[in-house]
């Protein structure tokens, strides 16, 4: 096993250094930035020509990719909802031809997620899986599969497989808005660039990144809280997640303008406040955060150097500059290293966490 992880003590550490790999491989061919094209060649051109409607269905973190996939979706004119897949069959809104269902799985196994799609199926909407494993039982039982091309990650908590999924559901939401809209969406010239630099992005941020000083600094609070808008409050969902997945401690994500409904009372000196800024009406998060700071919790601002956060938060958890659908994905590296140098501190069993599995196949 120890020979599997090279240079690494954990595979989660390994896995989170594998995401400019994982990354490059999952946009190989499929964007041409020159050309400002996307090419699936899962799907042919005007595939979702008739698409009305698209529901995302996970659970965990690819429900936090699929919450970010549809958001997109959403800011590119689309109607499009993420559904936990366990709530799915009490839950779900009609389906009808004009709708899309996409399962998001790395496993491709999920019990919960494949309910969902068998529901889907019967129902008869269209469907599509976006996993990691070929041949898995997500990716035979939808009607299409797009692969995300991650790699094995062995690690139960997910790290690389997540950004993986945020991209290739960029990706596929484009495709989606372009064939439906009978034109490319107006920021894909824009996003093309930043998406081929995203490998080299998140290798900067992993050689440069203070996150090990940071965990050592709070690694002893009580809670710890996770803050974002738009496809920032996907992020701070998902680094929650991470949180108390391999360190046992609490932690939780919100919208940050959901704070001063509820969640403020539980702030204190003690809990510091993660704030994760996306170019998604920053001025607001902040404000939110400053909220958090005057009741005493130091607050760690995930962002670019020259982003007033900076000036504003205790600490700083810096992300290159990008294009705001990636922005998230970056300070998602951070909080994933946060949260892995805080169970290390803790001495927690980093890749088998207490009682979770990788691959979670009963209901
Ligand atoms: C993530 O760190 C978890 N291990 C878990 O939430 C996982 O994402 C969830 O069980 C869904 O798994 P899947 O992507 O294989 O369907």
């Amino acid at each position: 096993e120890q020979a599997g992880k090279g240079e690494f003590d954990h595979f989660m550490l390994k896995e989170i250094h594998e995401q400019p790999t994982s990354l490059a491989q999952a946009l190989e061919g499929r964007i041409d930035p020159e050309n400002e094209r996307i090419a699936l060649s899962d799907f042919e051109p005007g595939t979702f020509a008739d698409v009305e409607s698209v529901q995302f269905i996970a659970c965990g973190t690819s429900y936090h990719a699929a919450l970010y996939g549809s958001l997109a979706l959403n800011q590119a004119g689309i109607r499009s909802t993420a559904l936990l897949a366990n709530e799915y069959s009490v839950s779900a809104p009609p389906v009808d031809d004009d709708t899309l269902v996409v399962a998001v799985t790395q496993s491709g196994e999920t019990a919960d997620t494949l309910n969902a799609l068998r529901q889907a199926n019967a129902e008869g909407a269209t469907t599509v899986t976006v996993t990691n494993v070929v041949g898995s039982t997500a990716a035979r039982e939808a009607d299409q599969a797009l692969f995300i091309r991650a790699g094995p990650e062995i690690g139960v908590a997910a790290t690389k497989t997540f950004s993986s999924q945020a991209v290739m559901l960029l990706l596929l939401g484009q495709c989606i808005a372009a064939d439906h809209h009978g034109e490319p969406p107006a920021d894909l010239e824009a996003l093309l660039p930043e998406l081929a630099a995203m490998p080299d992005a998140i290798d900067g941020l992993l050689e440069t990144s203070e996150a090990d000083a940071l965990a050592e600094q709070y690694a002893h609070s009580q809670s710890y809280f996770f803050i974002g808008r738009g496809l920032g409050f996907s992020v701070a969902l998902e680094g929650a997640l991470k949180f108390k997945e391999i360190t046992y401690e609490h932690a939780e994500g919100f919208a940050s303008g959901e704070l001063k409904h509820g969640p403020l009372a539980l702030v204190t000196p003690e809990t510091p406040v993660f704030a994760v800024f996306t170019g998604e009406e920053d001025e607001k998060t902040l404000k939110n955060a400053e909220e958090a700071q005057t009741r005493g919790a130091p607050v760690i601002a995930v962002c670019p150097d020259d982003h007033r956060a900076v000036d504003v938060a205790d600490e700083h958890l810096s992300i290159p500059e990008t294009a705001p659908d990636l922005a998230g994905l970056l300070a998602n590296v951070q909080l994933q290293l946060v949260s892995y140098y805080a169970a290390d501190l803790l001495d927690r069993p980093i890749d088998k966490p207490r009682n979770l599995a990788k691959s979670v196949t009963v209901e």
